[in-house]
């Protein structure tokens, strides 16, 4: 039997992670931790709530005497790090959030394993991060384990900071770690704030979808559940101290993926011609412009390979957003609004 901490597992990739764990493991005990931010929601959690085997906290992970309580409540013997602010367009508004979080309470964190975890070697700090930390690519090549930091967001400073803390803590006081950095994932539960919930929200509403730039900038996308089923492949499998890339060698121009979204939207719904809803804006600051992912030791060391193209995974995440409007609504509502204002009132007074 082993406690599991999922930290940030009321969020998007967090509670699908916590679903799975909750449904394959039922002989661990797993414990969600979460904040509860603008982005965190327990209604992602509704069905695992009241599971025998699970129990949520609400809890900043940057809060070290609320971090030590539970740590003597529940002590973990894997924490997997998820909890975060993810969002790179929030982390040019307001960056200091993304330090609170994704540096400071990834270190509270580690400073509990230190204090709790010393001269285990059956036990595991998993850090969740993305492929956001190795830059921007041209036109040609990809990441992979070997490539060098070179993180040019707030949000992947941030992330950076924390991939670092974690290999030190990791060669200097031999806590067992992982990190694997992903690439873009989408699917159901995404907060409409990233590329594809706000395209397909948008499609909902009929309003326009901005586009940054030409939309030539590309990312490698991959479906939350491929991910998921990753992490936890490494979690059990993977030797430690090791970074591994996940991707599901899926890189395309961010235009593209509007445009497919439109076509396979006019095909579910019987509307025709949303493409015309797409408006080019003002470009991001600092916009990296291509991800791509070279996956290779997780499929051919570990076995891993995605099971979700990405035509039918974009169908199915139309049809989630579509089945779960009232979700929709709510997460919509109130902040949400001021939000959207802030980032696109200026880029889109064309937008109705
Ligand atoms: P998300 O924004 O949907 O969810 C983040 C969760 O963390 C929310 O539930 C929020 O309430 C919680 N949280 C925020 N601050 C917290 C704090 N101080 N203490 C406790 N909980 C807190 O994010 P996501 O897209 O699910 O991403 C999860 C992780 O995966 C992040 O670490 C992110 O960097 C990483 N990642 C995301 C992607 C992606 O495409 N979404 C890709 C690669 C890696
Ligand atoms: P996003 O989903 O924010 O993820 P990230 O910036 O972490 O990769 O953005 C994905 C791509 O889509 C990125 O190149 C920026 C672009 N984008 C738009 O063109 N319009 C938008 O409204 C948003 C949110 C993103």
């Amino acid at each position: 039997m082993r406690t599991v901490w999922v930290t940030g597992g009321a969020g998007f990739i967090g509670s699908h992670l916590v679903r799975y764990l909750v449904r394959e493991y039922p002989s661990y005990r797993i414990h969600t931790l979460d904040a509860l931010t603008y982005a965190g929601n327990l209604e992602n959690l509704a069905d695992v709530l009241p599971a025998a085997n699970h129990t949520f906290h609400k809890i900043d992970i940057a809060n070290a005497s609320a971090v030590q309580r539970l740590w003597h409540e529940a002590p973990p013997d894997i924490i997997l790090n998820l909890a975060a602010e993810s969002h790179v367009d929030r982390s040019i508004l307001s960056p200091m959030d993304f330090v609170h979080t994704n540096v400071l309470g990834t270190i509270t964190l580690l400073e509990h394993a230190r204090q709790y975890w010393q001269g285990r070697s059956d036990v595991l700090f998993y850090q969740v991060s993305t492929d956001e930390v190795y830059g921007s690519l041209g036109e040609e090549g990809f990441f992979t384990e070997g490539s060098a930091y070179d993180p040019r967001s707030p949000y992947s400073a941030s992330k950076a900071a924390a991939d670092h803390f974690v290999r030190a803590y990791g060669h200097t006081y031999g806590i067992p770690y992982l990190i694997s950095n992903c690439g873009n994932n989408y699917g159901p539960f995404q907060f409409p704030e990233k590329l594809i919930p706000l395209t397909i929200s948008r499609l909902i509403e009929r309003k326009s979808i901005p586009v940054y730039g030409q939309g030539q900038n590309m990312r490698d996308w991959i479906y939350v559940e491929d991910h998921v089923r990753a992490i936890v492949l490494l979690m059990e499998k993977a030797p430690r101290q090791r970074t591994y890339l996940i991707g599901a060698q899926n890189c395309r121009p961010n235009i593209e993926v509007v445009q497919l979204l439109c076509s396979l939207y006019d095909e579910i719904t019987g509307e025709k011609d949303s493409d015309r809803l797409i408006t080019f804006v003002q470009d991001r600051p600092g916009h990296d412009f291509r991800y791509a992912i070279c996956p290779s030791p997780l499929l051919h060391q570990l076995g891993w390979k995605p099971h979700m193209s990405f035509e039918e995974g974009l169908r199915q995440t139309i049809q989630w957003y579509r089945a779960n409007g009232s979700w929709l609504e709510r997460v919509r509502s109130g902040a949400y609004q001021e939000y959207f204002q802030r980032q696109y009132g200026e880029r889109l007074s064309s937008l109705q």
